[in-house]
């Protein structure tokens, strides 16, 4: 058994959140690790009914017997993970590691006061460049010397690979997308790292020899939120229309969106090693397919675009989003 990496294919919101409680559910992975910048991110959960906003607890907290852990390239806001912690109960089986970056309030007073973050990049406010910044400058404060975080500190990079060596499975999960990476985004409108695959690996401390798949998720259309260019961008009266209005998770934004651009997938495949992706919210496009959980029962013109995107970005597509909740989930044979 190896690491599993998951990624956003576009500019963040893809659904990863959804696939990987899924995943996590059927695949039963021994630990989920989180990598990713710190809490900008937010994934949307619906299991049981229940919707869980996560900005900083691994989405695979849904298997219960899943171990959680932050990696050390992840920034924590205390604040943000003490309340996430507590709302999900999953107190005594999170752990964050020692070398993760702290964010203070001063940070998150940086990136909101900062004309040219919160205007002109249109970031979520959340702290995480300011920090980053710091630690790039070797004068960020480390998780280590938090008196409020002492009962979740760990080495998890330790735990991940005695759990390798045991044989067992470990999902990374990655947040932003692709196009938001540091390096491979669409620059200077994105975030404060790299965000593809290999960087989620590093986040959490494993090496290529040991990730067994590299999952990249698309959604069936592309959302962006904060600035910086989307092709094929569409007004908001047609938004309206197609029922592909939503709003941020962190920040309550609307997002922007554009039809599925096969470009900017094919690009992702290759920038992050993909060996499979999947397809979100399929029903927003194909409205009979709204819940469907076999891949027969999928409309006819759902399982054409399934096949243009295994053609166009040439890896196949295992897993297709058919609604919000966990379970509204089509796996495909691969
Ligand atoms: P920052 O990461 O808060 O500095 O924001 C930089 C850019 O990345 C802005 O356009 C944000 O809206 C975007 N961004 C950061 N995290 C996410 C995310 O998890 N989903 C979607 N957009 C994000
Ligand atoms: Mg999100």
């Amino acid at each position: 058994m190896t690491v599993t990496v998951f990624v956003g294919g576009f500019f963040g919101d893809e659904g990863k959140g959804k696939i990987i409680a899924y995943y996590s559910l059927v695949e039963k992975p021994r630990i989920a690790a989180r990598g990713g910048v710190g809490p900008n991110a937010g994934h949307t959960v619906v299991f049981n009914g229940q919707a869980h906003r996560l900005r900083l607890v691994p989405s695979a907290f849904v298997n219960k017997d899943t171990r959680l852990v932050i990696g050390p390239g992840v920034l924590v806001d205390e604040a943000v993970l003490t309340k996430e912690v507590g709302e999900l109960g999953v107190d005594g089986r999170i752990h964050v590691d020692n070398n993760c970056g702290l964010i203070e309030q001063r940070h998150i007073e940086k990136d909101r006061g900062s004309s040219h973050l919160k205007q002109e990049i249109g970031t979520t406010g959340s702290g995480s460049g300011p920090a980053m910044e710091e630690r790039v400058s070797r004068t960020l404060r480390l998780c280590s010397s938090s008196e409020n975080l002492k009962p979740y500190l760990a080495d998890t990079v330790a735990m991940i690979h005695e759990e390798l060596q045991r044989g067992g499975l470990v999902v990374a999960e990655g947040t932003q997308g692709t196009f938001l990476s540091l390096y491979h985004g669409t620059y200077p409108y994105v975030t404060s790292k790299d965000v593809t695959a290999s960087s989620i690996c590093a986040d959490i401390g494993v090496g290529p020899k040991h990730v067994g798949e590299v999952i990249v998720v698309f959604k069936s259309y592309v959302t962006r939120v904060g600035n910086g260019p989307l092709r094929g961008e569409l007004d908001p009266a047609e938004l309206e229309r197609r029922g592909w209005v939503e709003r941020g998770t962190v920040t309550g934004r609307l997002r922007r969106a554009a039809p599925f651009d096969f470009e900017l997938a094919k690009r992702a495949v290759k920038l992050n090693g993909a060996t499979a992706c999947a397809i979100t919210k399929i029903d927003a496009v194909y409205p009979d397919a709204k819940g469907v959980r076999e891949y027969s029962k999928l409309p006819a013109d759902a399982k054409k675009f399934i096949e243009e995107v295994e053609v166009e970005v040439g890896v196949p597509v295992k897993y297709v989003g058919t609604g919000e909740e966990v379970f509204d989930t089509v796996t495909l044979e691969c």
